[in-house]
């Protein structure tokens, strides 16, 4: 039994029934592929339809470490039978990175934070860059999945009102957090003060902030990213967080990753983060280990533990 990885991840040995499992390194040859039945992955390595192609008849899963799976073209796994798994177990660590976003943004840590470092305190310049509150505010989030409920439960702590949007409404949920469901995401964004994103990246949610909706926003409002990249516009949020119009970003994801516009570097109202949603011990051994039940479930023959549905 062979298992292919995207990149050299520090693994354990896998045996199945006795026997070693062979783990080797894709490296861009995809003869490595031959008589393996698994390609593990990770959520920044892309899996496009040219490689599923190429893949020989043996592998029967694509094991992915992230929750999304938008680096995967699941049309053709779907198509040469071969099947996705991720890892769902990210979510309290994602919705605690939105909280601190949210609190930085709001609060303008990043800028202060270099207030001081520069020695700027003890120069007698006057203060620091005020922020603006987050009790008592409206929290819009877009995308009420798991991720999205966790951080409207944070919310509820700091007496915030949440309204939501997504493509059902979930009335449990919405007892639970006092949430509001919008039916449209204008209505969404005219009421909140801070926008957070936790929809999946797929053609109908690219770009859902751009010009338009960001004109939809109120004025002065926050937006916080730590879904994907392909979420926002760049050039619209750029330009919104250059005119005033909105007051501040959080930002963990970026499209085209690990490079982002440069021109957020220049803006003093952004927080940026490198992709660090799930970057804590405890959850990236939680989403090895998940992967890893998958993976041993199709190699002894049972049945995969988060299947992707096609
Ligand atoms: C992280 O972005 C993930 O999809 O798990």
């Amino acid at each position: 039994m062979k298992i292919v990885l995207s990149r050299p991840l520090p693994l354990p040995q896998i045996m199945i029934n006795g026997k070693n499992v062979e783990i080797v390194h894709y490296g861009g040859d995809v003869d490595v592929f031959n008589n393996a039945q698994v390609y593990l992955t990770t959520g920044v390595d892309p899996v496009p339809a040219s490689l599923i192609q190429a893949l020989p008849k043996s592998v029967k899963l694509i094991a992915n470490i992230a929750v999304g799976i938008d680096n995967i073209d699941i049309d053709t796994a779907k198509v040469k039978n071969i099947a996705v798994t991720n890892t769902p177990v990210v979510t309290e660590d994602t919705a605690d990175l939105a909280f601190a976003l949210i609190l930085s943004a709001c609060r303008q840590l990043s800028v202060n934070e270099r207030f001081l470092r520069n020695g700027d305190w003890s120069k007698s310049a006057p203060m620091a860059a005020a922020g603006v509150g987050i009790h008592d505010k409206t929290l819009g989030i877009i995308g009420f999945g798991e991720i999205g409920q966790a951080v409207a439960k944070r919310a509820k702590g700091f007496g915030m009102k949440v309204v939501y949007c997504g493509p059902s409404r979930k009335p449990e949920a919405e007892a639970l957090y006092d949430a509001s469901y919008c039916e449209v995401l204008e209505e969404l964004l005219k009421q909140a003060d801070i926008v957070s994103l936790h929809c999946p990246s797929t053609p109908e949610t690219k770009y859902i902030i751009n010009r338009r909706t960001i004109t939809d926003m109120k004025d002065g409002a926050v937006l916080i990213n730590t879904g994907r990249g392909a979420l926002v516009q760049d050039d619209a949020l750029i330009d919104a967080l250059r005119s005033g119009k909105l007051f501040a970003a959080g930002l963990d994801v970026f499209e085209g990753e690990p490079e982002l516009d440069k021109r957020y570097l220049a803006l003093s109202n952004v927080t940026l983060t490198p992709h660090i949603g799930s970057a804590t011990h405890e959850c990236r051994t939680n989403m090895v280990m998940k992967a890893l039940e998958n993976v041993c479930a199709l190699l002894e023959g049972k049945p995969l533990v988060s299947a992707i549905k096609m």
